[in-house]
């Protein structure tokens, strides 16, 4: 046990080579955020990412991950509206009022980048309140636990930021719990979990400078119970049918705070009003 966490504090050399995959992801991201527009087929978007990412010399990580089920069957998450995350491109075409997450993780020398964005399709006014709400939320409730972070400190510390956010800002919206934040290195998913309400295990586990991880709360605008489609094994909806929205980004928690490592130039930053 102390053993494998000492494995996931990472050296210079090793933080070096996140930086480099974290920066390759979010340079995917950067490619595909301008083709993200009404009309357009998310099996095209998942086209256009895969070639991009093999075209460099790259592995899109989502493809052939190990499910229940089935090993996931595309190179990238596209979640449109009721959909939490684990959506698989297809035929779905986009349309304006639709809210759409797309989650990119990039294996890059054997290290993994992994960061998500949801975009509002088609003009301001196409979209319902609710449906920009929980993008908002969602956005927020990244940013400001990122900022709430320090080098040792809580991992329920981000949890802790969050549900104080949502409870004052949006009452009852939904924060998501079965699916979490994560370490992430040379494996996809590791220890430490990283929920977005507080729990037991995220009171213990702490941040210390070298750990590698990933915030990506998943807000949604009503209950947070889901169900997996039973037919594909993998997409998450809410039980209610209501908008759920989610942003992510990978974390290196250096001895200075954290460094957000998936983050460019072109990206929304923090303080942005959808
Ligand atoms: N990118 C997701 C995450 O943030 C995981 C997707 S696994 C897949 O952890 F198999 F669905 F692609
Ligand atoms: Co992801
Ligand atoms: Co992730």
């Amino acid at each position: 046990m102390l053993q494998r966490n000492s494995r996931l504090r990472l050296a210079e050399k090793e933080r070096n080579l996140m930086r480099a995959a974290c920066r390759f992801n979010a340079e995917v991201m950067d490619f595909i955020r301008p083709h993200v527009l009404p009309g357009v087929k998310t099996a095209d978007l998942d086209r256009m990412i895969h070639q991009y990412t093999l075209d460099h010399g790259h592995v899109p990580a989502c493809l052939g991950y190990p499910g229940e089920k089935f090993a996931f069957p595309k190179s990238c998450c596209i979640s449109v509206n009721d959909v939490i995350c684990h959506g698989i491109p297809g035929a779905y075409e986009l349309k304006p009022g639709d809210i759409v997450n797309v989650d990119l993780t990039s294996i890059v020398d054997g290290w993994h980048g992994d960061q998500s964005e949801t975009f509002i399709i088609g003009e301001p006014e196409d979209v319902d309140d609710l449906a920009r709400a929980v993008t908002q939320c969602a956005f927020d409730c990244l940013h400001i636990s990122i900022q709430a972070l320090e080098p040792g400190c809580r991992v329920s510390a981000i949890g802790e930021v969050i549900v104080d956010h949502v409870r004052k800002t949006y009452g009852d919206f939904g924060i998501v719990e079965k699916y979490v934040g994560h370490g992430i290195g040379a494996d996809f998913h590791q220890a430490p979990n990283v929920p977005h309400v507080p729990s037991a295990q995220a009171r213990r586990d702490r941040l210390h400078p070298g750990i590698c991880f990933t915030i990506e709360p998943m807000i949604n605008g009503g209950t947070i119970k889901s169900e997996i489609d039973s037919r594909d094994g993998w997409t998450v909806r809410t039980k209610d049918g209501k908008p759920s929205a989610q942003f992510e980004h990978t974390i290196l928690m250096t001895e200075d705070g954290p460094e957000i490592m998936t983050l460019t130039e072109n990206g929304p930053q923090y303080g942005h009003k959808f």
